[in-house]
């Protein structure tokens, strides 16, 4: 195993199940590793191992209730998620896996679960018939699809006597589960990204307008991700009702002409683009400042071009990483080829409309992706979540190094 560079801090949720002892060798191996380690254990987990275990392998405070007195924040549960770069719960039960599926908050770990915004890895332990039941698949997919990690568990002979899936993944595979979240979530160190979302509305008299039914779901997922991985994020979008994240510059714009000009206001110091939103292609010709009245049996509005910021901006790409989609309805890696071209790209994600499971206001995405280099790959329908970190993955071959905070790129060709 490599060891990772910098310390980091990592926040081991321990949960009460037989395999509680061993969090104390994943303790040693994440220190052996460059991770300082701080330990939050259920009530129960108490019941298989003592705090003061931990406390003597990591030198730190173990903590536990939400109100703790020997605390040293009354915001524990906010505190700990600042300072923490990951989030391990090891081994996790069917209850805090439950928990964190449904929101239930009423432990230190389980709200931890909710203020923490870093990466989640997951390792369940259990009885094998309780892992296989339908409520704690049904749990794990919802976390899986939330963006969360789970690794393991491992078929074998379990505590109980009974043989099946339920062991506690391999303490090595965990803390290497570890490391290769952290080395992504380094990746976008030092870079500047610039994420536009939802639709934009072009309003053709006070009360109407035209727009489409752009959510800005993928748009919100690629700044949370881009946060996540270190980059410093701006948002622009559209009318929508997702909230960015705390941390994110949020610009909120109504129509493409506004968005382009915010987009070009902050150019010049972006590295790299990435244009989810659902720009309107057409605007009324005229404004009308009274309501239109319906006085006519047809009405007939003329409608202009708006301008193609993804298009300007490729004309002014210089070193910049550039981003698109391509919303098509048919031909979808055809159409996104061209698109890729005309709009000098170097990556386009084609996402598939006019499904009801993909798409917009869908909280899934049916995408082919391509690249300049001729790359192309066909994911399968996933959640937008899991989707952003897909396309933030296919910059790594652009970052000369996960590390770097240069802000140099190297060129795939
Ligand atoms: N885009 C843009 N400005 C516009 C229209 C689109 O920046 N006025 C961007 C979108 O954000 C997206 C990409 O261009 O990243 C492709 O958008 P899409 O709607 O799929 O295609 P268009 O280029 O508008 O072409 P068409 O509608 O004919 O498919």
């Amino acid at each position: 195993m490599r060891s990772i560079k910098k310390q980091k801090e990592v926040l081991l949720g321990v949960t009460g199940g037989i395999a509680a002892y061993k969090a104390a060798e994943i303790v040693r191996l994440l220190r052996k590793n460059d991770c300082s380690v701080t330990v939050v254990m259920t009530e129960s987990a108490k019941q298989f191992i003592t705090p003061l275990t931990f406390e003597s392998l990591t030198g730190r405070h173990v903590y536990s209730g939400l109100f703790d007195p020997q605390s040293p924040s009354a915001m524990e549960h906010i505190e700990l998620s600042k300072k923490s770069d990951l989030l391990l719960i090891a081994p996790a039960t069917a209850n805090i896996i439950g928990k964190a599926a449904h929101g239930v908050a009423d432990d230190l770990l389980s709200c931890l679960l909710m203020t923490v915004i870093k990466p989640i890895i997951i390792a369940p332990a259990m009885n094998a018939n309780m892992y296989l039941s339908s409520v704690v698949q049904e749990n794990i997919s919802c976390l899986r699809k939330r963006g969360v990690k789970i690794i393991g568990p491992e078929k074998g002979e379990l505590a109980c006597g009974d043989e099946g899936p339920g062991r506690l993944a391999e303490v090595e595979s965990i803390v290497d589960a570890v490391k290769t979240e952290l080395k992504t979530r380094e990746k976008l160190n030092g870079k500047e990204v610039l994420v536009t979302a939802g639709p934009t509305r072009e309003p053709m008299d006070p009360v109407r307008f035209i727009s489409n039914p752009s959510s800005g779901k993928m748009g919100f997922a690629l700044a949370t991700e881009a946060l996540k991985r270190g980059a410093e994020v701006t948002l622009i979008s559209g009318p929508t009702k997702q909230e960015p994240l705390p941390g994110i510059k949020f610009i909120p714009v109504v129509t493409a002409r506004e968005m382009k000009e915010e987009v070009f206001k902050c150019l010049a110091k972006i590295d790299i683009v990435i244009m989810a939103a659902a720009v309107g292609d057409y605007q009324p010709v005229r404004y009308s400042k009274q309501k239109i009245k319906k006085d006519k049996e047809l009405l007939v509005l003329e409608f202009k071009k708006t301008i193609d910021i993804l298009a300007e901006i490729g004309k002014k790409k210089g070193n910049k990483i550039l981003i698109g989609f391509a919303a098509e309805t048919e031909q979808l890696a055809g159409n996104a080829k061209g698109k890729l071209k005309k709009k000098n790209l170097d990556i386009i994600v084609a996402n598939e409309i006019g499904i009801s499971e993909s798409g917009f206001q869908s909280d899934f995405n049916k995408t082919v992706i391509l690249t300049k280099g001729g790359k192309q790959e066909e994911l399968p329908l996933m959640s937008k979540t899991n989707l952003a970190g897909k396309i933030l993955d296919m910059l790594n071959p652009y970052l000369i190094s996960s590390l770097t905070t240069t802000k140099k790129f190297s060129r795939l060709k």
